[in-house]
């Protein structure tokens, strides 16, 4: 399938991994039992993702707003980032999966910054695939850091407000290195960005799902990726204008 759907495989996916909570609650357990098996199920779409050569995942992991949550919430979320770092580090460096975080990185536990640290270092020289993990993340504390840094730069004359571009902003993100995303992932049914990658996700295409996330399975990933292959993107311009510019099939050249 992989090979058949590639011209229509989004290069990079954003996922907002929405509905542990209620998932565990259906079940009679903890919400701690559904973030777990949310974890569980990162791996298995990782794993979906190298089958569709994805090669860029983002995952909403914590928001800036989820220091609100209940405090042994918050202190379990941790604790299974940990928990997914030591398990997963050296499956990234076998796979060729370079670790990146987007998010106010400082602001998490130092045990977490060490651990994160260490996975970053570990995966840097890796290239075939790309997964940043969006913690402490939130796109308008993004947006205000990045003016801040901006202004510095203008500030010491190394930027010139005339001829700031968008190019030269983004520069300044968190996700520097990442391409926009071309398909973002909302599951358990709400249709909100919640904070997530709202510059960068200025053309992307919204798939929401009424799955939960412990049930987002590999059928799950592919029915969004296939719901994106239906898109046409047209930043901006007419649908007659996008079909110009397509390239002729080969039998029509001939
Ligand atoms: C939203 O579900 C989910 C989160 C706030 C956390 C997502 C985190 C994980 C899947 C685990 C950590 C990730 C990694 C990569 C180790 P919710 O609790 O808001 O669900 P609800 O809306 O049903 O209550």
């Amino acid at each position: 399938m992989a090979s058949e759907m590639s011209k229509d495989i989004p290069r990079h996916v954003g996922i907002i991994m929405d509905g542990n909570g209620r998932w565990a609650k259906r079940r009679g357990k903890p919400r701690l039992h559904g973030h777990r098996n949310g974890v569980v199920n990162v791996r298995r779409v990782l794993d979906e993702a190298k089958v569709l050569k994805i090669p860029y995942i983002t995952l909403f992991a914590f928001s800036v707003e989820n220091w609100n949550r209940p405090p042994a919430e918050v202190r379990g979320l941790m604790a299974l980032l940990r928990e997914f770092l030591r398990r997963e580090t050296k499956t990234m460096v076998k796979e060729n999966i370079r670790l990146r975080v987007i998010g106010d990185f400082g602001g998490l536990p130092p045990k977490v910054q060490a651990m994160l640290t260490k996975s970053m270092e570990d995966t840097k020289e890796n290239n075939g695939r790309h997964l940043s993990l969006a913690l402490n993340y939130g796109s308008r504390a993004e947006t205000i850091e990045a003016v801040k840094r901006y202004a510095e730069l203008a500030r010491s004359g190394e930027a010139n407000p005339d001829e700031l571009d968008w190019q030269q902003f983004a520069s300044l993100l968190y996700t520097s290195e990442l391409p926009d995303p071309d398909l973002i992932i909302r599951t358990s049914g709400e249709s909100r960005l919640s904070n997530f990658l709202l510059l960068q996700g200025a053309y992307a295409e919204i798939y929401v799902t009424p799955v939960l996330w412990p049930e987002f399975n590999e059928k799950e990933f592919r029915k969004a990726v296939e719901f994106y292959g239906l898109r046409e993107r047209r930043f901006g311009k007419t649908g007659e204008q996008i079909k110009a510019e397509q390239p002729e099939p080969e039998e029509a050249k001939c």
